[in-house]
């Protein structure tokens, strides 16, 4: 699924959240905002002075790598208790995974790009919404038909 003909992130537009993202499973909305927020956050100091320097963005990233794995757990673990089939949960995880190491790949390679805030929001912006779009409105909707009770999002990460 390609939606990035719809992505607000061309030329650090900022990242807004918006009902269309909600999945209809509180916790994991409460948890793609905060991702929301904390990509927007990039997407701040990437229009800034410093948004060239990838050195800027070392403590958000950490932030942001820790929360996302974080929230991926949270996710797949909610899967698995709704029964969602196995193949289905292994290639969601996947892509949870292939995130966290393109991230990652991205951070080491920072030096490399001309504008490094404009190269890592583009990313991670344009990552989020095709995924909580795509993978997870899809495997929500099945969430919500399997009425797992879902505990409270944990904001301490
Ligand atoms: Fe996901
Ligand atoms: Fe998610």
């Amino acid at each position: 699924m390609n939606r990035l003909a719809e992505h607000p992130t061309s030329r650090l537009e900022p990242l807004k959240w918006s009902t269309r993202y909600e999945t209809g499973v509180p916790a994991l909305d409460a948890q793609h905002r905060r991702l929301f927020e904390i990509v927007e956050e990039v997407g701040a100091r990437a229009r800034g002075a410093d948004g060239r320097q990838g050195d800027a963005f070392e403590a958000i990233f950490d932030r942001l790598a820790d929360y996302a794995q974080f929230h991926f757990d949270y996710e797949e673990e909610l899967q698995a208790e709704a029964g969602l089939p196995e193949g289905e949960r292994r290639v969601h995880a996947e892509t949870h995974r292939a995130f966290i190491r393109e991230m990652q790949s991205l951070w080491v390679r920072r030096a490399d790009f001309e504008h490094a805030g404009e190269a890592l929001y583009r990313f991670l912006a344009v990552w989020l919404i095709d995924h909580v779009l795509g993978d997870d409105l899809g495997s929500a909707e099945e969430l919500r038909r399997a009425a797992v009770p879902t505990p409270p999002a944990d904001d301490a990460a």
